[in-house]
């Protein structure tokens, strides 16, 4: 989920100083991605070892720590064929530390050394695996399997290329990852691989290439075999684990020679913005394609053939400046973090909820869950919009737990010091982790004996550390002010823990299995969402000179209503106030006339009906709504003049689906207004002072 960066050089003298120079700036380039640690991995000045340098915090202190080791580094020492990898990681597994930190490392005599971005969901087999071969674990990363793997492999098959190691390597592993490997074995030599997230190679040659396509070589000569479920499955696993399979030596020799001289250097990355000041032709590598260099050849392997598989790379020539692949086609983070929705997701149920068995574990809870079930009631804790996540999620949660459900922002808890006793749950919901009023609350709650359960974007937050237990929501780092994909991701842990505390009720069954179902057509639907874009665009237009924006909706969508006028504000300065449609004659209904903007949610759930008894009372106010409704829903669109449509899902799911048109609708009236979209005038990100 964060940046992978690696360079080799073949022919090509180098000083020790220029590629650490090199593998620090390309970190530096990803750095605008987020992240909360730095490390890089080159050969030792000996010649024989390879050296990690690795930090906790900014790419600055791992420079400087660098920089600290001049003489031990040996920066005047030159090189005319090398590999470097670098890494920034957002933690998943373990919180960030200098240990945790990447290259991770099959063993102290740094055999093999990689970096990953992603998530390994099934570690914990492999790690059993490996620990009954012998294996010490020192980090608690799920990469660290990786590189002991790899290890292990070899010293089955000392006669595998470095390529065929890695082939066999990721066969046994499940999730999504982007790999880069670097080993005392294979010196010069450099193999990456990818699925389910983004990596590319970058080429550099004095001379023009000799052709702009890398074939694919194939491991196993069989007939072609269709692949719908391994390409639409990230998670797929074309072996079952278990016993290592041992490949057939490929003998294929036709690697990529683009070049006259062969001097050439080699750029590995999770993402353009840290190639392109030093190339612009790369190849986009492709779900589990491996990538190796030996030599100074690059050479793109695929296991098996499939029928739709095109039998080349092309290599691209990337015209953008770096300025603009920074962002990628985005203007801002918080535009870049609403489009990531479908990927971030994902990442929040990935290892979690199975959807062939239609189970749902969450890892962190899962010892808690008996406690939680005796409990006298759950209290949900949070500020702004995760707050919001909680009255999302609400009645969910009454409905699959049958509990009483408290839903609180956090210093109007501690305003009202709220009575709280030891068979109280009380759940805790910060981005950050770090988030002040809600960490006074845990502080409060956890002082007079309650379980506390923390559900958190960020490892190792205060949040984290001082609850009992909790939920990571890895939505991935959120570097927008305003929170977008958190929102989601949390709004997603709250209902796999409805699942999970509903999971032995039988008379639930069916609903449970209704709401999975739902989950699993999430990140198609908010693709679907998402293209929106352009008439949400047309909408702002309408309204960014207006003083003030209603938002009305009632049951699920109440919280989209909330969280929508939250967006407006934050980013528009614009006055919006998301209404309870139930309440609109007890007040609200008195600022509605003909000028007044207004956007209604109106889907067909349990309230419909409350719904539209609302829009015409509205309509009644000569009010013109902007309606928010399931897509084909000609009857309620024949009640307005404007409306935007999202695809129809499960109820309790929909306020995920109605809300991406709100972030964005904020976001377009934001950019009208000429405001800065990522950092709002007096807010924060993290808001750590009461
Ligand atoms: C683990 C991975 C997660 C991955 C999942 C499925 C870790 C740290 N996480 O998650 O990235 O998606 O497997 O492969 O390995 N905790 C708190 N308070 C919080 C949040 C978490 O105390 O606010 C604690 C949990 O109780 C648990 C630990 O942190 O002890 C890890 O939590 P979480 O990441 O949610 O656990 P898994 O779901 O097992
Ligand atoms: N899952 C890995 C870790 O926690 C990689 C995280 C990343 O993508 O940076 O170390
Ligand atoms: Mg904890």
């Amino acid at each position: 989920m964060c940046g992978i960066f690696a360079y080799l050089n073949y022919l090509t003298p180098k000083t020790r100083r220029e590629i650490l120079e090199l593998l620090v700036n390309g970190l530096k380039r990803l750095e605008y991605r987020g992240y909360d640690s730095a490390g890089v991995a080159l050969d030792a000045a000996d010649g024989k070892d390879i050296s990690i340098v690795k930090k906790k915090g900014k790419v600055k202190v791992l420079e400087d720590e660098i920089n600290s080791r001049i003489n031990e580094l040996d920066f005047e020492g030159t090189t005319d064929s090398h590999v470097g990898i670098a890494h920034t990681r957002w933690a998943t597994h373990g919180v960030p530390s200098e240990v945790n930190s990447h290259p991770q490392r099959s063993d102290v005599n740094h055999a093999f050394v990689v970096v990953h971005n992603g998530i390994v969901t099934n570690y914990k087999d492999v790690k059993v695996f490996l620990l009954k071969k012998g294996y010490q674990f020192e980090s608690e990363t799920d990469t660290e399997v990786i590189a002991k793997l790899v290890h292990h492999i070899y010293l089955q098959n000392p006669n595998c290329s470095f390529r065929e190691l890695i082939e066999q390597v990721i066969q046994q592993l499940e999730g999504a990852f982007a790999l880069c490997f670097k080993s005392k074995h294979f010196p010069g030599e450099c193999v990456a691989t990818r699925r389910g997230s983004p990596l590319l190679v970058g080429i550099k040659a004095k001379t023009r290439l000799a052709t702009d396509h890398v074939p694919i070589l194939y491991s196993k000569d069989e007939q072609p075999v269709a692949t719908d479920a391994e390409s639409q499955n990230p998670d797929h696993r074309p072996h079952g684990r278990g016993d290592l399979p041992i490949l057939p030596r490929s003998d294929s020799t036709a690697e990529f020679q683009p070049l006259e001289d062969k001097e050439v250097e080699y750029f590995f990355a999770s993402d353009a913005s840290a190639v392109i000041e030093h190339t612009n032709r790369v190849i986009f590598l492709e779900d589990d394609d491996v990538a190796a260099v030996k030599e100074g050849s690059l050479s793109i392997h695929r296991l098996r053939r499939s029928l739709d598989d095109s039998h080349s790379r092309e290599i691209i020539t990337l015209k953008m400046e770096i300025q603009q692949i920074m962002k990628g086609n985005y203007s801002s983070f918080m535009q870049k973090e609403i489009f990531e929705q479908p990927e971030s997701v994902v990442n929040t149920m990935r290892g979690r909820l199975n959807f062939e068995t239609q189970t749902v574990i969450l890892g962190g809870i899962k010892d808690y869950i008996p406690e939680i079930r005796r409990c006298r009631r759950l209290m949900m804790i949070g500020c702004g919009t995760s707050y919001h996540s909680a009255v999302a999620t609400r009645q969910l949660l009454e409905e699959l737990t049958e509990l009483p459900v408290m839903v609180e922002l956090a210093s109007d808890f501690l305003d009202r010091n709220t009575p709280v006793f030891r068979d109280d749950v009380c759940f805790f919901i910060s981005q950050s982790g770090e988030t002040a009023d809600t960490l006074m609350a845990l502080r409060y709650c956890k002082n007079r004996g309650a379980l506390i359960v923390g559900i958190t974007n960020t490892v190792g937050s205060s949040i984290c550390r001082e609850s009992h237990c909790g939920v990571h929501i890895n939505a991935g780092p959120e570097i927008g002010v305003a929170s977008t994909k958190a929102y989601t991701s949390q709004f997603i842990s709250l209902v796999m823990f409805a699942l999970v505390m509903s999971e032995d009720r039988i008379s639930l069954q069916a609903r449970r299995s209704e709401i999975i179902k739902g989950l699993q057509h999430l990140d198609e639907q908010i693709r679907e969402v998402l293209k929106l874009d352009e008439k949400v665009e047309e909408l702002a237009k309408d309204l960014y000179q207006h003083k003030s924006l209603l938002i009305m909706g009632r049951g699920y969508n109440y919280a989209t209503c909330m969280e929508g006028a939250l967006k407006v504000k934050e980013l528009t300065y614009m006055h919006s106030e998301g209404i309870m449609a139930g309440e609109l004659k007890h007040g609200p209904l008195a600022l509605v006339d003909n000028n007044m903007p207004v956007i209604m949610i109106v889907t067909r759930d349990p309230v419909y009906v409350k719904c539209m008894i609302a829009l015409q009372q509205v309509t009644a106010r000569e009010g013109r709504p902007i309606i928010i409704c399931e897509k084909g829903d000609r009857e309620t669109q024949s009640f307005a003049s404007r409306s935007l449509e999202v695809p129809h899902t499960v109820d309790c799911l929909q306020g995920i689906l109605t809300v991406i048109p709100m972030q964005l609708l904020s976001y377009h009236i934001a950019v009208l207004k000429g405001c800065n979209v990522d950092c709002p005038r007096n807010l924060a990100k993290s808001v750590t002072v009461e």
